[in-house]
């Protein structure tokens, strides 16, 4: 009766301490503020360039497609949301599809291009954050 005692003991204390260490693991990394994070990141350094009169396309293409990669992990960082959560990503995956569809190579199409992706971060937030 002992040993069999000792066993459910250890995997009790196993499954505990496994539970520990990965809500541990979760408060280190928190992945939904990392991808917020990157997409802030490009998003004020396309403002910025914006506000600096350099607008360089190609520069300007890279940017879009890494934040569309950011916002393609969305599902994945905040998965426990409701459907309509879910819509406002989907807006946000569109605005930046259609923002790199325009190409901008102007400060001003730069300017135009931004502002629906910034809405879209916008709407999302008044109603979740
Ligand atoms: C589908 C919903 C949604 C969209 C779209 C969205 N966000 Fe967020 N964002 C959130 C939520 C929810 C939080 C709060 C997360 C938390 O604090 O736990 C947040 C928090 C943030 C934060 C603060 C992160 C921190 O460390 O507390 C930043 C910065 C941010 N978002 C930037 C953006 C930018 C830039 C965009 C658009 C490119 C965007 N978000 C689009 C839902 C969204």
């Amino acid at each position: 009766m002992r040993p069999l005692l000792l066993v459910i003991l250890g995997l009790v204390v196993g499954a505990m301490g496994a539970t520990f260490a990965l809500s541990a693991l979760r408060q280190g990394t928190p992945f939904h503020r990392g991808v917020m994070a990157v997409m802030q990141h490009h998003m004020g350094v396309l403002r910025s360039n914006v506000r600096a009169r350099q607008c360089d396309a190609k520069a300007t293409a890279n940017r879009f497609s890494r934040m569309r990669q950011a916002a393609g992990d969305l599902r994945e960082a905040f998965p426990d949301m409701d459907a309509s959560f879910y819509e406002a990503a989907g807006r946000l995956d569109q605005a930046l599809d259609g923002a790199a569809a325009t190409a901008p190579a102007t400060c001003e199409a730069l300017a135009r291009a931004v502002a629906p992706v910034g809405e879209a971060c916008q709407a999302c937030h008044r109603q979740y954050r």
